[in-house]
């Protein structure tokens, strides 16, 4: 078993410790917000995420993991370091990785013993080589210590099970001395093992994310033809979904992909070519399929009535996705700003993204119109004169058609989600707007 260090406890980082404890393994987690690392040492997760905070509570007492803001004493004398800090985007599309080379300072100024340094976080490509360089260049002791490239693949809400079952595992180097140790690392988790090059490593990650979210900008893209031409977009999934070329999974049309990752790293890997003098061409198709699908709920809202202002709105799900607290990127953000400026006074439901969104939008009144949260999803209804649903948390798909007719003043759904079967909500009584859909009397 490997004694290892992990920079940064973000999603990736705190994840991927645990699991490494899980394991068998020796692990301290490091953050320079003590807060948060005294938060970690009472057993709660500072993230929302199924499964972690039993995991973080039970390594915790059974002494394979720790957390600390002191880095020195975790770095020196460990086997690895694993980096899982964040590379944020910044204003020109492209990573900031400024605390991946802070990492890279204070690993190359402490390390007493030879060490394998592994970037976890999405790197641009030939970012791995860099930092080599730049421990080597500040390097104190005479220790050996290499880089290598091990990009992580988890996605919030089912992160623990992705990192414990993961499909694959990348590891990215040169050196036989990088790959047995990673390989040695990893061996209990009994996982298929791709070793490649550094680069081709860093690259792997990159072109899996932005290939998940061409497939939802694809998906998106043919829906809105599909209203067009009288298709359905859900029929026409489930008919291609049978093909495994193309794959049954990331057929879901709806108001366009959020989060972490796939916005950041299509946006990165388009400012990666133009870099090298190349226009990456369905990648910027994409982003662009994207942000116009975010407000499409609202340009078909705003074309059925006649105003918001004044209106009561209910607003299903906050999050980027059911089953985290994340609200990066979220439909939501786009569309709750434009409603509060028509003077909409929106009643908001999220089961767990409340918190964070009120943290932005404080309740009470904003542009035009005021923002109020509501722990249950009757107390939205009730005598709303529309719904948008952004999220399909569990909650808001136990939502019968019945009660949209019962409880709202005018039964007005758009589902940013596809939720609902068409006929289901006819019956009902309620008019129902989703995403690329046809209703064929079936
Ligand atoms: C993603 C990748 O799945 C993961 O491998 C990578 O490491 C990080 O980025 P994540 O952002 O957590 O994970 O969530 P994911 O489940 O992939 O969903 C991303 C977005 O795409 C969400 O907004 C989701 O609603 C949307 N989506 C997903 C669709 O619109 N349609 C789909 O069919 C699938």
């Amino acid at each position: 078993m490997c004694k290892i260090a992990i920079a940064g406890t973000g999603y990736v980082g705190l994840v991927s410790g645990v699991c490494f404890a899980e394991k068998g393994h020796q692990v301290t987690c490091v953050d320079t917000d003590e807060n948060k690392v005294n938060i970690m040492k009472s057993g709660v997760s500072p993230i929302y995420e199924a499964d972690l905070e039993e995991l973080m509570q039970k390594n915790y007492a059974e002494g394979r993991i720790s957390y600390t803001t002191d880095y020195k004493s975790a770095y020196k004398d460990a086997d690895a370091i694993f980096i899982g800090v964040g590379t944020p985007e910044q204003p020109d599309g492209s990573a900031n990785l400024t605390y991946i080379a802070t990492v890279a300072r204070q690993i190359a100024e402490t390390v007493m013993r030879d060490c394998l340094v592994v970037v976890k976080s999405t790197v641009p490509i030939g970012t791995n080589d860099k930092v080599e360089q730049f421990i080597k260049d500040f390097l104190i002791n005479d220790v050996k210590v290499e880089v290598a490239s091990n990009p992580e693949f988890l996605a919030q809400g089912t992160a623990v099970r992705d990192t414990l079952h993961a499909a694959r595992v990348i590891i990215g180097t040169d050196s036989k001395w990088a790959e047995d140790m990673l390989k040695k690392i990893y061996e209990p988790f009994n996982l298929p093992i791709v070793s490649v090059s550094r680069r081709s490593a860093e690259m792997i990650k990159y072109a899996s994310n932005n290939f998940l979210a061409l497939k939802i900008s694809y998906m998106n893209d043919i829906a809105n033809l599909c209203e067009l031409v009288g298709a359905d977009i859900q029929d026409v999934a489930k008919g291609m979904s049978f093909d495994e070329r193309i794959g049954n999974k990331f057929l879901s049309a709806g108001i366009g992909y959020g989060g972490s990752c796939f916005p950041k790293d299509t946006k990165a890997l388009e400012y990666l070519a133009k870099q090298n003098g190349y226009e990456l061409r369905t990648v910027k198709a994409g982003i662009a399929v994207n942000k116009e699908q975010k407000t499409l709920l609202y340009k078909k809202a705003s074309s059925r009535l006649i105003t918001f202002n004044g209106l009561k709105v209910a607003v299903l799900g906050l999050t980027f996705k059911p089953g985290t607290d994340d609200l990066r990127e979220a439909p939501s953000l786009e569309n709750v700003p434009l409603l509060l400026a028509q003077g909409a006074n929106i009643y908001a439901f999220d089961p767990v993204g409340k918190k964070n969104f009120e943290d932005r939008f404080p309740e009470g009144k904003h542009d035009k119109g005021r923002i109020t949260y509501v722990d249950n999803i009757k107390d939205a209804l009730i005598d709303a004169n529309i719904c948008f649903i952004f999220t399909e948390w569990s909650e808001v798909k136990s939502v019968a058609p019945e009660d949209y007719k019962n409880l709202m003043r005018t039964p007005l759904v758009f589902d940013g989600r596809n939720i609902y079967e068409i006929k289901d909500m006819r019956k009902a009584g309620v008019e129902y707007y989703s995403v690329g859909r046809n209703y064929h009397g079936r």
